[in-house]
Order: C-alpha cells, then sequence, then structure tokens
C-alpha cells in the first residue's frame, strides 16, 4: 500500500471533493469549552437549573457538546428545543421565520439560553426572542457558534459567539445544504460557493 502521509486528508477532514474546510473539529472543541468558560462564569440569575434551548435542527451538535461542557463545570441544566426554520431549502433566505414549537419547560422566571448554530441575518433568532420574551424568563440570553455578520438585517447580536463567520454558506457540525453534511465534525464551505 503507498503511503500517501502529507498529502492525504486528516480524520478531520472530509474527502468529498465539494467541501472546504473553514474551522476544524479540534478547533470547534476547543472553542466550545472556552464559551462554556464564559458561561458558567455569568453571575447567577436564579436557583434553578439553566434552561438550554436549541434551535432545531442545526444546533444538535453544538447544544450537545456545549452542555457536557457545561456540565463538567458543574453547571445544572434542563435542556429542550425548539424549530424555528427561515430557510426552506438552497441558500437563500426567504426572510419570513417560523416558530413552530414551544418548550416544555415553563420558562417564566428562569435563567434561559437560546443556542443556535448560526446567526446570519437575525431574523430567526429575533422571532424566538419574541415568542419567548412574552413568558418573561428571568433572564434571556443568546449562544451562537458562528456569527456571519455581513448579512445581519436587524443589528442583533448574540452574548455568546463561537467564532465570527465570512460571508459563505457554511455546512457541517449541525448546518446542513438541503439536509446534507449535518454530520461533518467540522465545518465548511462549499467548492462552488
Ligand atoms: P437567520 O434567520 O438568517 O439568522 O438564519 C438563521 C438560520 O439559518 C440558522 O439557524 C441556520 O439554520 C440557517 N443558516 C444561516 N446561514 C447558514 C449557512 O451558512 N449554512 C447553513 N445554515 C445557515
Ligand atoms: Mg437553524
Amino acid at each position: 500500500m503507498t503511503s500517501r502521509s502529507g498529502s492525504s486528508p486528516g480524520p478531520d477532514e472530509d474527502r468529498s471533493p465539494e467541501i472546504v474546510p473553514l474551522i476544524s473539529a479540534a478547533a470547534i472543541g476547543v472553542r466550545v469549552q472556552a464559551l462554556a468558560d464564559e458561561v458558567a462564569h455569568r453571575p447567577a440569575a436564579g436557583k434553578d437549573p439553566l434552561v438550554l434551548i436549541g434551535l432545531l435542527r442545526g444546533a444538535l451538535p453544538f447544544v450537545t457538546d456545549l452542555s457536557r461542557a457545561l456540565k463538567d463545570r458543574g453547571v445544572d441544566l434542563a435542556i429542550d428545543y425548539v424549530t424555528a426554520s427561515s430557510y426552506g431549502g438552497g441558500t437563500i433566505s426567504p426572510g419570513k421565520v417560523m416558530v413552530k414549537s414551544s418548550p416544555a419547560i415553563a420558562l417564566a422566571g428562569r435563567d434561559v439560553l437560546l443556542v443556535d448554530d448560526i446567526l446570519d441575518t437575525g431574523l430567526t433568532l429575533e422571532a424566538v426572542i419574541a415568542a419567548f420574551a412574552a413568558v418573561t424568563p428571568a433572564r434571556l440570553a443568546t449562544c451562537v457558534l458562528l456569527d456571519k455578520r455581513a448579512r445581519r438585517l436587524n443589528g442583533l447580536r448574540a452574548d455568546f459567539v463561537g467564532f465570527p463567520c465570512p460571508d459563505l454558506f457554511v455546512v457541517g457540525y449541525g448546518m446542513d445544504l438541503d439536509e446534507r453534511f449535518r454530520e461533518l465534525p467540522f465545518i465548511g464551505t462549499l467548492a462552488s460557493s
């Protein structure tokens, strides 16, 4: 068998030529730990466990890794998910956001952290914040792994941000293009974008 050391893809990379790696799985792991430190060291807002609300479906790996890192730091959690979507498919946002479900946990008086994969136009998070604010949590903060600030339409800023993101359509670590590439452990962009 011929050795291709030096030129073969690492375990972190995808062999499919259409994805150009941008953020490695290792870098994501390091940043998630640092985010967990930031969240764990905030002043307390109440005695009940912190409520993580993940936005399905892209935030799933991020919520999983962040919640485990928070647990390692002794932060008690309750975790739930809601569905909100602004993408019907493809890479163009129609700009209409539907919040399609409510959390099973009663959020009134709770310390709530909304977690999403990527903040793009900001319309999704704005709609979810508006829906949740009505039930008067003690604190409603936001945490996104990626911040694609160049495309923001509403000036929204997340309280916790993993990485700034260039104005490219990205996939991997939960993010998809027509439900593909969510399983990638790293974040990349389409070679053609
Ligand atoms: P926003 O409402 O435009 O901020 O979009 C937020 C949602 O759009 C995110 O939760 C993602 O599901 C999706 N999204 C935005 N940009 C990308 C991207 O580059 N790749 C994959 N999904 C994206
Ligand atoms: Mg999403």
